[in-house]
């Protein structure tokens, strides 16, 4: 067919389409972005950063100066570029070479305002326009993590930007309870949050271990409940304000009428039981609980609840609720008489009163009550937030009752589990059969870090990098679910978080050196790359330890999700997966098993001279048997044969024996050497 000269232009303006075409879907896929914007096209222009990039802003806002401050900082500090501090800027249009944000309004930061923003950037300009300061907020956020090099420059790859959350409730609870959390971890968990356009910072700050905030009219609180660790007003309120600078809202959970031993530690007088009380020690839930039929309680309540609102400006306040054993209750004749007196049938009947009451106290203060989902319906109004922890059911019966709910059932990140079971625990999965009028019901969701094994040293470790991919779960599409993208963004956004301050990473090299005291930290290193810790409830059951226990162990140092076990065995998979066998992805395989076989004997040098490293001798150990399997397992694939009998059996046994954790860690590799023995066998 000849090819005239129209149809050649024809043919070239639609290959130049596609490879643009292909370039936005392949390469260009999702970019670095991690939340996934809800609508994106990627042109191929860069708009090249330089020294002269100023932000413009149109209107006169404290919040939006300070957030595009921050971002100018981190671009400088980030490409070594000398960005001029030109603040604060008011303009309406940009100067050559620079940003213009444009917001329509600055409002107060609450639960379900407008945090959308366009964002749209070429070669000669970059643009954010949002309703609102928090949806801007939330743009430079993006355009942070657009940023890129090549050879000559660095640069924001030309995108068209619209974005809005799915949901208007993303949080992460912070426990600094059972371990207290000094003022600068809550800062750079903040940091992070906002880095992944996370809104509600739930703060979880009394419960059996420790009362965390000073309370001026009711002293005894913080003063005999907290070993001293509690923030001051002052403190409080330097984080609402830091976290509102960020676009995050900050929830005081204080847990009632369970999980209450150390506000019962100074005032004995309201709980269920004579004391004294003590600051509780162990991990479980406990006795101490408030007596809902003493007036006197919801006395001392208002008093507490009054001083408390003055901290948090938060329409929503959070009582706990959860985990009320009624032991206290089931034992107190008076409480069983007003039980009877009330026609109350049981010990829910009894806290759902409590709940009244406290509800009528809250709404003087105009507070919205949440609370942890318990399994008898409160009467409470229709305003009240249920938050489901026990099951996904729950958080559909509450929101099919009238409730609005929040789903933390499948976002525990203290079980420790792989980022890809959370990535893809969607409050509303696609093929949901609610009603619409249901499904509004759902606000979001929470991340919860709950503190029993958890320090400053080690929380950032447990919180992140896995629970950015929490926040994309609750700010994207619902068809944002590619769990290979995500771990591919994940490594970036974790080496962002990084740069941001937080300490998952450095720490991990830290107390790997503490641990070997600088003596061949590689050695253990390599063991400690392919362990993860025990699931959180088999760790501790039943519950031995104490919470002054220290968080230095090797159990300690593992991380849930461990990306070089995750990534081997990806790795197997796919090789297990090519009919014929690829001899790169052999050579790479066995090197890490060669690696693994002959650290032991390195470990075991190290493990004689630091004790604290012998409760894992044996897994160390277990590790090298296993490599050797897996190595002996290839050469059976190389020589096309099959082990025999005896072999197997002999192998089989021995992953069965490393399955057993030692040190309350496990093997992160094991699955992959079965299914080398399988397809030997
Ligand atoms: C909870 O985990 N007890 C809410």
């Amino acid at each position: 067919m000849r090819i005239n000269g129209f149809s050649k232009l024809k043919i070239m303006i639609v290959a130049l389409f596609m490879s643009i075409n292909l370039l936005a879907q392949t390469n260009f896929k999702n970019l670095n972005l991690m939340p996934v914007p809800e609508e994106m096209t990627v042109v191929s222009e860069k708009f090249l950063l330089n020294q002269s990039f100023t932000i413009s802003i149109n209107i006169d806002d404290a919040r939006l100066y300070k957030a595009a401050k921050r971002t100018l900082d981190n671009l400088a500090k980030r490409t070594g570029l000398l960005i001029k501090d030109q603040f604060p800027i008011i303009s309406k249009s940009s100067k050559d070479n620079s940003m213009l944000i444009n917001v329509d309004k600055a409002v107060e930061l609450e639960l379900g305002i407008d945090e959308s923003y366009d964002l749209i950037v070429d070669e000669t300009s970059v643009r954010l326009n949002a309703a609102t300061t928090f949806g801007a907020i939330h743009g430079l956020e993006t355009l942070e993590q657009l940023l890129n090099s090549d050879e000559t420059s660095y640069y924001i790859q030309g995108v068209q930007i619209k974005d809005k959350p799915r949901f208007p409730w993303r949080g992460l609870l912070i426990d600094v309870s059972r371990h207290f959390m000094p003022i600068e971890v809550i800062k750079r968990n903040l940091d992070a949050m906002a880095a992944v356009k996370m809104n509600v910072l739930h703060w979880h700050l009394t419960d059996d271990h420790g009362f965390r905030i000073e309370c001026k009219s009711l002293p005894k609180l913080h003063e005999l409940g907290s070993d001293g660790l509690y923030y001051t007003h002052e403190q409080i309120l330097d984080i609402v304000d830091y976290a509102a600078d960020r676009g995050i809202r900050v929830v005081p959970e204080f847990d009632l009428p369970g999980h209450a031993t150390s506000w019962l530690v100074g005032y004995p007088e309201f709980a269920s039981a004579p004391g004294p009380y003590s600051i509780e020690r162990n991990w479980g839930i406990f006795n101490p609980t408030f007596d809902p039929t003493n007036k006197e309680t919801y006395e001392f309540l208002t008093v507490f609840f009054k001083e408390m609102s003055t901290l948090f400006p938060d329409k929503y306040w959070h009582i706990g609720g959860d985990e009320n054993n009624g032991k206290q209750w089931d034992t107190n004749s008076k409480i069983q008489e007003f039980m009877v007196q009330n026609k109350f049938k049981n010990n829910h009947a009894l806290q759902n009163y409590f709940n009244i009451e406290v509800e009528k106290i809250l709404s003087n203060l105009d507070k919205t009550m949440i609370g942890w989902y318990t399994d008898e319906m409160p009467e409470l109004s229709k305003d009240y937030i249920i938050q489901a922890w026990k099951g996904r059911a729950s958080l559909y019966q509450t929101s099919r009752n009238g409730f609005r709910s929040l789903l933390s059932h499948g976002f525990y990140i203290d079980l420790v589990q792989p980022t890809d079971y959370h990535y893809l625990n969607d409050p509303i999965p696609p093929d949901s059969i609610l009603d619409d009028s249901v499904k509004e019901k759902i606000l979001g969701g929470e991340a919860t870090m709950w503190a029993e094994f958890v320090g400053p040293e080690t929380i950032d470790s447990r919180i992140w990098p896995r629970t950015a991919a929490i926040a994309e779960r609750l700010w994207s599409p619902s068809d944002v679910n590619d769990v290979q993208d995500m771990y591919r963004r994940l490594k970036i956004v974790s080496l962002q978080l990084e740069n941001l301050g937080l300490t998952h990473i450095k720490n991990y090299e830290m107390m790997l050196r503490r641990l070997t005291n600088n003596f061949n930290v590689e050695v253990l290193k390599n063991f400690v790359d392919v362990i993860k810790p025990l699931y959180t409830y088999s760790r501790d059951h039943p519950h031995v330890f104490k919470s002054y226990y220290p968080l230095t162990r090797v159990v300690d140092v593992a991380i849930p999700d461990p990306k070089v076990a995750r990534e081997f065995n990806q790795l197997v998979d796919s090789y297990l997966d090519d009919a014929e066998k690829d001899e790169d992805k052999t050579v790479v395989i066995k090197k890490w098993l060669k690696l693994w076989k002959n650290n032991h004997d390195n470990l075991v040098n190290i493990i004689k001279v630091r004790p604290v490293l012998k409760e894992i001798e044996t897994l160390s150990e277990d590790l090298s048997k296993c490599a050797s399997i897996g190595l002996e397992a290839l050469d059976f694939i190389s020589s096309n044969s099959k082990a025999n009998e005896i072999w197997v059996t002999a192998s089989y046994g021995t992953l069965k024996m490393a399955e057993i954790p030692k040190g309350e860690t496990e093997l992160a590799i094991l699955k992959s050497i079965e299914k080398l023995i399988s397809v030997v066998q």
